[in-house]
């Protein structure tokens, strides 16, 4: 039943018609996207990846209003017609093309279409899995069409803006050696080396490191990075990322490089001007500030240390509980008026969070109440200053210092969802530096890589290296925006005694090293240069760009949380043959 498409020529899309077309003869083409029938004459609104545009057929030619009364929706048509300005009341100021529509004068039918499992429209009611088994129709959706098109122009800014900086775009393999970036491998056995496996690549990090032995100077590359972890709304088993690596730099060179590649990307594709340069916290200054590292700086809400003032309080309770690191609040004026079962929410997000509870009370008009009774006049009165106004509100959590502190900073997170504290459509970005470079692994008792283990340590702290390894900080920086950690890089270690150190504490024998990362130690010994480089999560300034709160809405064909993909049934088992010539035998 359907019709070819021989001899017509689209010529133009569904979003490009307006009032100085009228009179021209047109053809289109794309989906039903919904007929409406009104006493004789009938409606097709045409769909295209640009935009929609009303087709009208009307009573002086019965053939074809006979055809499109069998359009259905999703039916794929073309139509040859003449456009006509809509008379004044039937203008759609909500339509690109809504001043005119197509008179039609012929109409084929390309392919009908089975009705869809769910309506196409921007956000879907039905259920998740349905919009993934079916996400060519989902993605059909005005919204995750143009999330996919704004992720095309941003790719393009970003290589537009570094070519002009000088850059070489060079692809890394993506079989490669295991390498060490903290999440699990993908395996991929090798049929012609039976026994023995490729990785896919966590990130190109060991190769963009090599390109800079090269001498390539300026890298980057938009590639794709497979990681076997635990998936969340912000992590898919697959992620692409804008990954950078320069010779002869350090830190400043790479944050103007990456201020102004965010400020491009953001003009050009949504036309917002980011302000630079943004503002820098060492991480220990983060951590105590905002408890996290990853702080959203769109609301203030600081965390502060109040241990002398629960040191002189009345209170045994909370006094004990600061003997063991300090006890520490958040003070707000602003966010005072919360109800009680708000700030019953705040106790179960603090608990969730590992403090053993969330004290609190209130300073109305200099008088405390809850836990402040317990507090001196002093103290009192400090609090109300810090709070700057007639009202207050005191969070406090004591105890272990950080396990404190990253308790108040998801309390703080909280506190501003619940007194609606956050500004959408502002962007607050903000560099944190100084990590530490090595962090205690609890569950293999030794000393782990924070970052990666390539990141030069501080000069003046490599004197602990042996000695408190815990102490030692790394030329590592990550990038933060709204609470998203966007970007992770560090200037890196070039140096082969100092790498082996570095390994040493790891627990990585020179032995171990050499069969893991020979190839990379033999290489510094051939003049590597002083780099440094970034990576940041190209899915997640997407996301941010198109004010999405999941990478899901900005990938095409993203995984489910349990890392399916239901469209086409992947993972999925493979044939006893296939696993044979492999080489491989399950145990199940
Ligand atoms: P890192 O592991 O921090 O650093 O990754 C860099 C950035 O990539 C993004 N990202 C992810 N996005 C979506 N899903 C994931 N599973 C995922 N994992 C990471 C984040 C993150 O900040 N080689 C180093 C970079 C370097 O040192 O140059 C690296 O990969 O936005």
């Amino acid at each position: 039943m359907s019709e070819s498409i021989q001899g017509l020529k689209r010529s133009h899309t569904c979003g490009q018609l307006a009032k100085s077309n009228v009179g021209e003869q047109v053809t289109l083409m794309g989906w039903v996207h919904r007929r409406r029938d009104h006493g004789g004459v009938i409606f097709i609104d045409v769909r295209d990846r640009e935009g929609i545009t009303q087709v009208v057929f009307k009573p002086d030619q019965p053939d074809l209003m006979a055809k499109a009364r069998r359009l259905k929706q999703e039916y794929v048509i073309a139509v040859e017609g003449v456009v006509d300005a809509r008379p004044d009341e039937m203008v759609n100021p909500d339509l690109k093309t809504g001043e005119v529509e197509v008179r039609a004068q012929k109409l084929r039918i390309l392919n009908e279409a089975r009705t869809p499992p769910f309506v196409i429209e921007d956000e879907a009611q039905a259920n998740e899995d349905l919009r993934f088994r079916y996400r060519y129709l989902d993605l059909r959706n005005q919204v995750l069409k143009e999330n996919i098109i704004r992720r095309h122009h941003a790719a393009q800014a970003v290589r537009q803006y570094l070519n002009q900086k000088g850059f070489l775009e060079i692809e890394t393999p993506m079989l490669v050696k295991r390498t060490p970036e903290g999440a699990r491998d993908f395996l991929v056995p090798s049929r012609l080396n039976p026994g023995k496996f490729y990785a896919l690549p966590q990130s190109p990090q060991l190769y963009k490191q090599i390109l800079m032995i090269a001498g390539f100077d300026r890298y980057y590359q938009l590639p794709r990075c497979l990681r076997d972890e635990d998936l969340r709304a912000d992590r898919q088993p697959e992620h692409t990322q804008i990954d950078i690596e320069m010779s002869f730099v350090e830190e400043d060179d790479i944050f103007d490089l990456a201020e102004g590649l965010m400020q491009h990307v953001f003009k050009a594709t949504i036309g917002v001007e980011i302000e630079t340069p943004f503002p820098r916290l060492t991480y220990a200054e983060s951590l105590a500030r905002y408890g996290t590292d990853k702080p959203d700086l769109r609301f203030g809400l600081e965390i502060r240390e109040i241990t002398p003032l629960v040191t002189e309080s009345q209170s045994d309770l909370l006094k004990e509980a600061a003997h063991d690191g300090g006890a520490f609040a958040i003070v707000t004026g602003e966010g005072a008026s919360i109800s009680r079962k708000g700030i019953e929410q705040l106790e179960l997000t603090a608990r969730k969070a590992g403090a053993a509870g969330l004290a609190w009370g209130r300073i109305i008009d200099g008088k405390p109440s809850g836990i402040l009774k317990y507090f001196t006049d002093r103290a009192i009165q400090e609090l109300a200053e810090l709070a700057g106004g007639s009202q207050a509100l005191v969070l406090i959590v004591a105890g272990d210092r950080l396990r404190s502190l990253k308790a108040l900073g998801q309390v703080r997170l909280e506190l501003a969802n619940v007194a609606r504290m956050v500004t959408e459509g502002i962007y607050r970005f903000v560099w944190i530096t100084e990590f530490p470079i090595f962090e205690w692994d609890e569950v293999e008792n030794r000393w782990a890589p924070a970052h990666h283990m390539f990141s030069m340590p501080y000069e003046e702290d490599l004197g602990f290296l042996e000695t408190e390894p815990g102490r030692v900080r790394g030329r590592v920086y990550d990038l933060v925006l709204n609470g998203v950690e966007l970007g992770s890089g560090s200037i890196r270690n070039h140096l082969r005694d100092i790498q082996e150190r570095v390994m040493k504490v790891i627990g990585l024998e020179r032995q171990e090293a050499y069969r893991r990362f020979g190839f990379l130690l033999e290489a510094f010994e051939y003049g590597a240069p002083p780099h440094g480089g970034i990576a940041l999560g190209f899915d997640r300034i997407v996301m941010l760009l198109s004010g999405r709160q999941t990478i899901r809405d900005v990938i095409a064909f993203p995984k489910t949380t349990s890392g399916a993909s239901l469209m086409d049934d992947c993972p999925s088992e493979i044939d006893e043959a296939d696993l044979k010539e492999l080489h491989i035998k399950l145990d199940l």
